[in-house]
């Protein structure tokens, strides 16, 4: 199995002088491709930034992200844009006061489940296609759904879900979880689940977890258990 991401000393601050916060500093790790990794650790301890990070959203002030063979920061601003977009797909948070969904993002997801699908079709996504003539407000976790939805047409490479099932309820959340699970394995794509939720930390084959700075944990679970299992 190829390594990917590699990561090497990985440090990110933000702010000038007195303000000045270092978020990260100094990261090693090496995940294997295909690999589901679970990101933990207290809130304000960096996972998002490492998120950002790993999906090009923002630069390193040091430190090496490498993907094939090709380090992030040696690429300029129109080929991380371009890898940004390629490489990764990132889930954002569910804001429980957020903007309402657009309809049109439910609308473009079909266009892939109409599609041949690799390993056949992800329960939940099919779920998302029986309902299709509803509006997405009204399918709990049809945010998610949609993204994951749009992340397979692209065949993504990694797949970086940054508190995926933050606002949802507890049988939607093991949905998404499924159905993320599920990608990974099928798409064989790099996952990186952040979240708060340590029993979610038990389905992922590798457990990081972040603090004051550092990966305080890198450690490799022999059994993970099946999301559709869990229970916290
Ligand atoms: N754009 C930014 N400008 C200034 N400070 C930032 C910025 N982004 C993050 N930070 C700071 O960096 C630190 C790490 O933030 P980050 O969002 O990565 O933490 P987190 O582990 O994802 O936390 P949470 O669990 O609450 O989501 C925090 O102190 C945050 O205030
Ligand atoms: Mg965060």
């Amino acid at each position: 199995m190829d390594d990917f991401p590699i990561i090497r000393d990985l440090r990110k601050g933000y702010g000038e002088g007195g303000a000045r916060v270092e978020v990260l500093e100094g990261i090693d790790v090496t995940l294997a491709e295909g690999e589901l990794c679970a990101l933990l650790g207290p809130s304000g301890s960096g996972k998002s930034t490492f998120l950002n990070l790993v999906g090009g959203l923002e630069r390193p002030d040091a430190g090496t992200i490498e993907v094939d063979g090709t380090s992030l920061e040696t690429l300029s601003d129109h080929d991380l844009n371009e890898y940004r977009h390629s490489a990764r797909l990132r889930l954002p948070v569910l804001q429980p006061r957020g903007r309402p969904h657009d309809p049109r993002e439910h609308r473009g997801v079909p266009v892939h489940l109409k599609g041949p699908a690799r390993g056949g079709r992800p329960p939940a996504l099919a779920r998302l296609w029986e309902q299709r003539d509803k509006l997405p407000a009204q399918v709990s976790g049809s945010q998610q759904r949609c993204t994951i939805g749009r992340a397979l047409v692209k065949k993504p490479r990694l797949l970086l879900c940054d508190e995926p099932t933050g606002a949802l309820d507890y049988e939607t959340s093991k949905e998404i979880l499924e159905l993320i699970e599920q990608v990974s394995h099928d798409y064989g794509c790099t996952t990186i689940i952040v979240t708060h939720n340590a029993a979610i930390g038990q389905m992922a084959e590798r457990r990081l977890r972040l603090r004051e700075g550092a990966l305080a944990k890198n450690e490799l679970n022999p059994s993970p258990i099946p999301a559709a299992e869990l229970e916290w």
